[in-house]
């Protein structure tokens, strides 16, 4: 059974779709216990408390030292009994500390096709800028294990989209956003079923 908290730092229109699926029952054995944010007025909140699920503003600058932060990160996880985490928009760095506590328990959603078009500086726009650019026939998402470099872990779900003559940023990124709202559930699906499982044996 995977007990999930999600991260993010803004709209929160894949946790949408993932608490959508988990709720239609197309994610058994998977529940959402909290969703965090660094951002205190990020949407992703609101759709959290819209749908009754504990939802905490938690940024570093609230602490002294990484150190405090990371405590009281183990401690709200701890308190949610979440065993895995969902990384979705979520635009700080993780603390090693996390990424060595859930490893491979951590997933994390990127607008392009990986090993392509990944790391530091590589987000939003600026991906979709730099597919069109490359003159790219092909995007995609890639949802990928999270280790300590950025858009770098195993990669577990792609899904692709053309990339048409004339495409700008814009119209890029929504035909990447839908593509990701399909695989991000897909993905947890895999590991919730794995999860079940391991159990079982
Ligand atoms: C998505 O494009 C995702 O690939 C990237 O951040 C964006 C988050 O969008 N990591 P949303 O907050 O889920 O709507």
């Amino acid at each position: 059974m995977l007990r999930i908290a999600v991260f993010g730092s803004g709209r929160g229109s894949n946790f949408l779709a993932i608490l959508n699926a988990i709720e239609q029952g197309s994610i058994p054995f998977a529940s959402i216990g909290v969703v965090l944010s660094n951002n205190s007025s990020a949407g992703i909140l609101e759709i959290a408390q819209a749908n009754n699920i504990p939802a905490v503003h938690l940024s570093q600058k609230q602490f002294g030292s990484e150190e405090e932060f990371v405590t009281a990160l183990l401690t709200l996880l701890r308190m949610h009994d979440v065993n895995f985490i969902i990384l979705a928009g979520y635009m700080k760095r993780i603390p090693p500390q996390i990424i060595r506590e859930y490893r491979n328990r951590m997933l994390n959603i990127h607008p392009a096709l990986l090993p392509k078009f990944g790391g530091q500086g590589m987000y939003g726009h600026h991906v979709h800028e730099a597919v069109i650019a490359a003159h790219e026939p092909v995007s995609g998402a890639t949802v990928h294990v999270v280790d300590e470099e950025y858009d770098h872990g195993r990669i577990v779900l792609q899904g692709t989209v053309p990339v048409d003559p004339g495409e700008t940023p814009e119209t890029l990124a929504a035909k990447v956003l839908a593509i990701e709202h399909e695989i991000y559930p897909e993905a947890i699906r895999m590991f919730a079923r794995d999860s079940a499982s391991a159990k079982l044996m």
